[in-house]
């Protein structure tokens, strides 16, 4: 099979990784990569939301399946340009349609989902400018803090989180006067809720789902979950209050009514689906859905799919995914970001990192790195993902940060609690 990978993220070379190793794999290309993924597979200078460029490449080298890496082209409809495309149509695009994106494209949407399936989450009110004496009520029955949410795609960024409720309507009409555009046309009051988070994926056919393992990210830039949000500062799986019971529950409130209600509404779905999960008391609860894997998590997921990923693939495309075996790794795994001095904010790139031949024990995943003349150097403000198994996490993170001293570019930072709270 010839596969065609899109993204260049640190997922990205997550996903390359374990889609190499696959028997099945005569050929991987990754558009467009990053450093890491040219060396399980080819990267191809095309970006991963240049439908045309895409279909040219596809055509032209007898591409048999396309996996979506980031949500970008999936909300653009990259499945249903496949799908409506002559020359296309046969090959199969592991990513739900465009429909099915927009559970990640709007959070409106996804709210509404949730209410009209049932499915555990804060409580909301969608509020646009026609309606803002609506939302400044709304606001005043809540208690501080004050969740705020911009409908669209937002890059990460389109969530507040406001301590009083006069800096909360003052938010709410900035939003709406345009603060991220038109992605904050419409903006998602949301009740706070009080937990701790996990990530849970699943793969589905658009019928038959598999739960993958799930992970808990560090999104904080500081220790002990301080500072500004990043992409994700590290990850680690499994995620200890997610026993069986607490998965039962959520398989039962949450993945099979989210696969049945999208059935049920007539939206197709062959990929991945991620819930953005929140323990209250021991309750599972809703905070957001994505429409494709987690990053940093895959970085540590990957580590315990033992099953064929491709095989799995061929199950979704071909909506017989009960008939394939998903077999996970009871080992830990972990991951730990490298990133950028002064990232979230300004950074510098273009430095050359070194020590990557000196890793032991560990699987080193590039997030955003280039080559440049032949030298592998940084090209964002997360770099690298050093992941590694262990017995339990302590053992894998052990291994994580050893790894990651011996790695080294000019400004390097990395936070060494990861998993403190767990
Ligand atoms: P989202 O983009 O929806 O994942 O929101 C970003 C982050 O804001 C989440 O990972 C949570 O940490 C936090 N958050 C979002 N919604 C809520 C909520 N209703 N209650 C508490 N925290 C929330
Ligand atoms: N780790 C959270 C995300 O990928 O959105």
């Amino acid at each position: 099979m010839k596969l065609l990978l899109l993204g260049s993220g640190g997922r990205e070379h997550a996903l390359a990784w374990k889609i190499a190793q696959s028997p099945k794999i005569e050929k991987l290309y990754i558009a467009p990569g990053n450093a890491g993924t040219s060396e399980v597979g080819e990267n191809v200078a095309i970006k991963a939301d240049d439908f045309a460029a895409i279909k040219e490449f596809v055509v032209k080298n007898d591409i048999n399946m396309v996996v979506v890496g980031p949500e970008n082209p999936l909300v653009k409809g990259i499945y249903d340009y496949f799908k409506n495309d002559e020359a296309l149509k046969n090959v199969p695009v592991i990513g739900p349609s465009k429909a099915g994106a927009v559970l990640e494209g709007s959070k409106e949407f996804a709210k509404g989902f949730m209410q009209r399936h049932h499915i555990p989450t804060a409580g909301y009110k969608s509020i646009t400018a026609a309606n803002l004496e609506e939302g400044l009520a709304f606001l005043e029955t809540l208690e501080a803090p004050y969740v705020l949410k911009a409908d669209g795609l937002c890059a990460g960024k389109g969530v507040l989180i406001l301590p009083t409720l006069e800096e909360a309507k003052k938010e709410l009409k900035e939003m709406l006067s345009g603060m991220f555009g038109d992605a904050s046309a419409t903006v998602v009051i949301e009740e706070f809720l009080s937990g701790i988070e996990c990530s849970v994926f699943v793969l589905t056919d658009g019928k038959n789902y598999k739960i993958l393992p799930e992970a808990k990210d560090y999104k904080r830039i500081g220790e002990g979950d301080k500072g500004l949000n990043t992409g994700g500062m590290g990850s680690i799986s499994p995620v200890p209050f997610a026993d069986k019971e607490w998965m039962q529950k959520v398989e039962d409130r949450i993945i099979r009514p989210t696969v049945e209600g999208l059935a049920a509404e007539g939206i197709e779905y062959k990929g991945f689906i991620f819930f953005g999960l929140i323990n209250v008391k021991g309750e599972p609860m809703v905070i957001e859905y994505n429409v494709r894997m987690g990053d940093p998590e895959t970085e540590s997921v990957m580590l315990r799919i033992k099953s064929d990923l491709v095989e799995l693939f061929e199950g979704v495309a071909a909506g017989n995914l009960n008939e394939k075996t998903l077999e996970i790794d009871p080992r830990s795994a972990v991951c730990v970001m490298l990133v950028s001095g002064g990232y979230p904010e300004h950074y510098d790139k273009g430095f050359a990192i070194n020590g990557l031949d000196a890793v032991e024990d560990s699987i080193v995943f590039h997030a955003g790195t280039a080559l440049k003349d032949g030298k592998v150097v940084t090209s964002g403000g997360r770099v690298i993902a050093v992941s590694s198994y262990g017995a339990d996490k302590s053992e894998a993170l052990a291994r994580s940060f050893a790894n990651a001293k011996k790695i080294d570019f000019e400004k390097k930072y990395f936070r060494s609690d990861i998993g403190f709270d767990l």
